[in-house]
């Protein structure tokens, strides 16, 4: 575990609060002793239950298994918890279409799988320009400037010891990357909702709100009403924020993600949250913010995240994720084994705000009805809808589509594509739909 006092958190406890290895193997070895008695005198009472109610069940549950009849593990033989040696297919994934250039390349989060709306840390999607690093947090600073001294009276260093000192927020939001759906664009359909939509993740991040260091610098909000954002790896990854969405307190610089710090792969120890806004902006391994007075322009912003429209022209600082939804289960690659009652569940979100109502169709967007949603509903995080449904085993057509606080509702690719053409690659926030067949099997389509 390296040595503590190195590690950045005044607050972590300190080395000797920890059992020693023989502590540890000396509470094992008790525990083991009290299981084996206590084991024994409950198991004669709670087999004749079981035994007299079988009668009319799955006979199976009158085989008793191994985990019935024998002991368990010990507390911390896993110190750190992990997934049911069941579950291990549950995976980040690499698009078999996607090449990998040098570290550059995309994971996948496996939406497929998921409940509810955090995503576990170990499965949130991961995007590199140039690979990753497990950054030193002792050896980590952020840097605070101006392009301008008149922008910022105090330009400061800051160790990641002095920022967690400082209050902190804690808040759930969703990221999703830019490109997310992208090979859609090209009615390319990739076979799972792992790869239609997985360059997205939700979390509750943790960290200091980016407007309390800049005024800790003394910034002038009258002058400097732009930030650039810069990463410490060697992608040069630098993003423009307009002030506005600091001044209102949003953007917040973070350590922390899900209870803990920041997985390596995400940032650790310090990223940009920039709720609402496409991923490229949540700057990782963040070690310098600049204010200005106009945007950067810089190569992430000029010549990447842009979208190229059917006039010729492109968009640009198109930031904000709009409205959006999908349902992963049932979803593509999965097959329905059986006709009967189904539980359709996905998720929905935008950049604008909470989502409001969320309808889904199973007959390709021809009727609709309203999904109940799984609250309390949070501002530009996931939310987890969920309709119920009884396949009758005729073929069926799934659509969800979102609607958010703005009033805003998610396109069909027919609406999309008659205002962005189809030359993006970006910010495709259309309509998704999962094709059932009578077999069950379940794959993508593009219903325009
Ligand atoms: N920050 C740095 N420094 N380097 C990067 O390559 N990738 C960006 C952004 N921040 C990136 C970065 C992109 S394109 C996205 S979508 C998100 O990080 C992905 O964040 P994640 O890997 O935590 O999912």
């Amino acid at each position: 575990m390296g040595d503590l006092s190195k590690q950045p958190g005044h607050l972590r406890p300190a080395p000797e609060n920890f059992l020693s290895d023989e502590q540890v193997k000396a509470v094992a070895a008790g525990r083991r002793d009290f299981l084996r008695k206590s084991f024994l005198a409950a198991g004669a009472a709670m087999a004749a239950p079981i035994a007299a109610r079988a009668s009319d069940g799955d006979p199976e549950i009158l085989n008793l298994p191994p985990w019935s009849t024998s002991l368990g593990m010990p507390v911390a033989v896993n110190p750190y918890g992990q997934p049911s040696k069941f579950e291990g297919q549950l995976l980040r994934r690499e698009s078999p279409g996607l090449t990998r250039v040098g570290g550059a390349s995309v994971s996948f989060a496996p939406l497929q799988g998921l409940f509810g709306i955090i995503t576990p840390s170990g499965l949130h999607f991961e995007r590199h320009h140039q690979g990753w690093h497990d950054v030193d947090p002792a050896r980590h600073r952020l840097m605070i400037n101006g392009s301008d001294p008149a922008f910022l009276k105090k330009p400061k260093v800051y160790t990641m010891d002095q920022l967690m000192r400082l209050p902190s927020v804690s808040r759930i939001h969703f990221i999703e990357c830019g490109a997310n759906t992208g090979l859609e664009w090209g009615n390319v359909a990739v076979p799972t909702v792992q790869y239609t939509h997985g360059m997205l993740s939700c979390s509750e991040f943790t960290g200091v709100p980016l407007k309390l260091l800049l005024e800790d610098c003394g910034v002038d909000y009258k002058k400097a009403r732009y930030v650039l954002a810069e990463g410490a790896d060697g992608s040069s990854m630098t993003r423009t924020i307009p002030m506005e969405m600091v001044e209102n307190g949003e953007v917040f610089v973070a350590y922390g993600m899900n209870g803990e710090m920041l997985r390596p792969e995400n940032g650790y120890p310090l990223r940009l949250v920039v709720p609402g806004v496409q991923g490229v902006s949540w700057v990782k391994w963040l070690r310098r913010i600049e204010v200005g007075d106009k945007p950067y322009a810089t190569k992430d912003e000029a010549v990447h995240y842009i979208d190229l429209m059917p006039d010729g022209l492109h968009r640009q600082y198109s930031s904000i994720q709009e409205c959006k939804s999908v349902i992963t289960t049932p979803s593509g690659g999965q097959r329905l084994l059986e006709k009967g009652f189904y539980n359709i569940t996905g998720l929905a979100w935008s950049g604008r705000g909470k989502i409001t109502r969320v309808d889904v169709s199973v007959d390709g967007g021809i009727n609709w009805k309203t999904a109940r949603i799984e609250g309390p509903v949070q501002n530009k995080a996931l939310t987890r809808f969920n309709i119920d449904w009884v396949w009758d085993g005729k073929p069926a057509m799934l659509q969800s589509r979102a609607i958010d606080e703005t009033g805003y509702v998610q396109p069909a690719y027919g609406q999309l594509r008659e205002v962005r053409g189809t030359k993006s690659i970006y910010h495709n926030n259309a309509i998704q739909s999962w094709k059932v067949v009578e077999s069950g099997e379940v794959s993508n389509v593009q219903v325009l």
